[in-house]
């Protein structure tokens, strides 16, 4: 991790009341589309499903009405208020966020599916499979990973990659760490050279 988790917080703190207005990339809005395209496929009736690295609620609130429950986790208190803002401007009442990290998400009930968006790649490698051995510990079906993500060679000139604040791993990496965790790869989605998402399920 480049920075801390308290410097992660601090500094989406800051920007979280115009967040949304920044996610305004197609590779965004692609990558956050098939997070959500492929976790609601994966739902069933009576689910959790647990949004980690949350944020303003980009994808636990548009599958609200897929789930029985949506639980969101992040360290961000700033960006966590602009998604309970939503889900009560929309009438959710099913979702809650509150405070949670990748190594200690403070969640421990039956989960259907998890997800993450846009999130994992502030980890260093050691920490995303840290991250990932803990969310196969509580047994989801499903796990959709959404990220920036090495399909080539790392190329700091393109979006989405910011060294000085950015770890993301490579596509084997990542690949490497869901299936030494039990997990399959079921899908892999080239969303651009350095954005991609990974459905990983249970193998069992
Ligand atoms: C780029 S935003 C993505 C938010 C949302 N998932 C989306 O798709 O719009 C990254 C989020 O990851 C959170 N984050 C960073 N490090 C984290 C950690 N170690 N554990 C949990 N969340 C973390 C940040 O606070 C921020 O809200």
């Amino acid at each position: 991790m480049k920075r801390t988790v308290e410097e992660h917080a601090a500094r989406f703190d800051e920007y979280a009341s115009d967040y949304d207005d920044g996610q305004d990339s197609d590779e965004y809005r692609a990558c956050a589309g098939l997070v959500i395209e492929h976790a609601r496929s994966a739902l069933e009736p009576g689910d959790t499903l647990l949004d980690l690295g949350c944020g303003t609620g980009a994808i636990g609130l548009a599958l609200a009405d897929d789930a029985d429950r949506v639980v969101g986790r992040d360290v961000s208190e700033g960006m966590m208020e602009q998604a309970r803002e939503k889900a009560a401007a929309d009438g959710i009442d099913n979702a809650e966020f509150d405070y949670g990290a990748f190594r200690d998400p403070d969640y421990d009930d039956a989960v259907g599916v998890v997800t993450s968006n846009f999130a994992m790649h502030h980890l260093a490698d050691d920490e995303k499979r840290e991250a990932v051995d803990t969310i196969a510990a509580l047994g989801p079906r499903t796990f959709v990973l959404g990220d920036v993500m090495f399909f080539d060679d790392p190329d700091p000139s393109e979006p989405f990659y910011d060294p000085s604040v950015d770890d993301p791993a490579t596509v084997g990496v990542l690949a490497d760490a869901l299936t030494d965790a039990g997990f399959a790869l079921t899908a892999v989605e080239r969303v651009a050279d350095q954005v991609g998402v990974l459905v990983a399920s249970r193998a069992d």
